[in-house]
């Protein structure tokens, strides 16, 4: 199935790019997809695309775009498959699979995200330093593929610290803020409740969200580095009195990604 995919897209950007091994990965989130409209060279939707799902969430496109930023061969997702949908979550880490087979060395997990951590403001951009699977289900389930990666993988440093300081240095040189925080994803639709986002402060977290995770654990088992940057685009459930809206996520999802796209176009040059 992996084979089958990771041909046929050689085989295209063979024709349309020549030799092109992209060796950054990119995972836009809501309302940030932009970066890929603004470098693209190559797009292929995901619908055309073998053992791809369609994503259907407002503010996500659904394409794969290949494009050279700063110098550096990129393959990015506009958009990508979320477990709430109802993929199976073999179906929403496979594309971080494919990154893997088509040479890709360092993947760019971003992502909106909920401030659970008082300090956090609408539009914040946080650097995941690590993370908390609240989703009860994890993507390494099942037989294990050995030639990517060990049954058992370590998880101590899912997010290189190395890279983390990269960002946080490569965002102080452009006058961006940035916080710094843990990642809990749960599975979603629905928002949290309340009680929910203080149980997530308690054990921790700093940001609540529906994604990320899988792909990050299936990134780390198959010895990609990796980066994660949430866009904070509400405080969570209870953190503030006002009710969340999925149009209020992408309204600071937009103040922030003229910011965002600053910030990620930086950290490419910089890996
Ligand atoms: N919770 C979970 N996911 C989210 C949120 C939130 O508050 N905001 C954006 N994505």
């Amino acid at each position: 199935m992996l084979n089958n995919t990771v041909d046929f897209l050689r085989e295209i950007i063979q024709k349309e790019l020549g030799d092109f091994e992209p060796e950054v990965g990119i995972v836009l989130g809501s309302g940030l997809g932009e970066l890929a409209d603004e470098f693209c060279q190559l797009s292929i939707p995901y619908s055309e695309i073998p053992n791809f799902e369609a994503s259907q969430v407002s503010g996500h496109k659904s394409r794969l775009v290949f494009a050279e930023i700063n110098g550096k061969k990129v393959v990015m997702m506009q958009g990508r498959f979320h477990y709430y949908e109802g993929h199976p979550i073999q179906k929403v880490v496979f594309p971080i699979k494919v990154m893997k087979k088509l040479g890709v060395k360092t993947v760019i997990l971003t992502n909106a995200a909920g401030g659970v951590n008082p300090a956090f403001n609408p539009s914040d951009l946080m650097i995941i330093t690590d993370h908390i699977n609240h989703m009860n289900v994890n993507p390494l389930i099942g037989p294990n593929d050995e030639s990517m990666g060990n049954r058992f993988p370590d998880m101590s440093e899912v997010y290189s610290p190395k890279l983390v300081e990269m960002v946080k240095k490569t965002a102080s040189k452009l006058g961006i803020d940035t916080q710094e925080g843990v990642y809990m994803a749960l599975t979603g639709p629905s928002y949290e409740t309340p009680a929910e986002v203080k149980m997530a402060r308690i054990v921790g977290a700093d940001a609540v969200g529906m994604s990320t995770v899988p792909e990050a654990i299936v990134a780390k088992w198959a010895d990609m580095e990796v980066i994660g940057i949430s866009c904070i685009c509400n405080s969570a459930a209870g953190v503030s009195t006002v009710a969340l809206s999925h149009n209020d996520v992408i309204h600071a999802a937009n103040i922030a990604k003229e910011r965002f796209k600053t910030l990620v176009k930086e950290v490419v040059k910089n890996l």
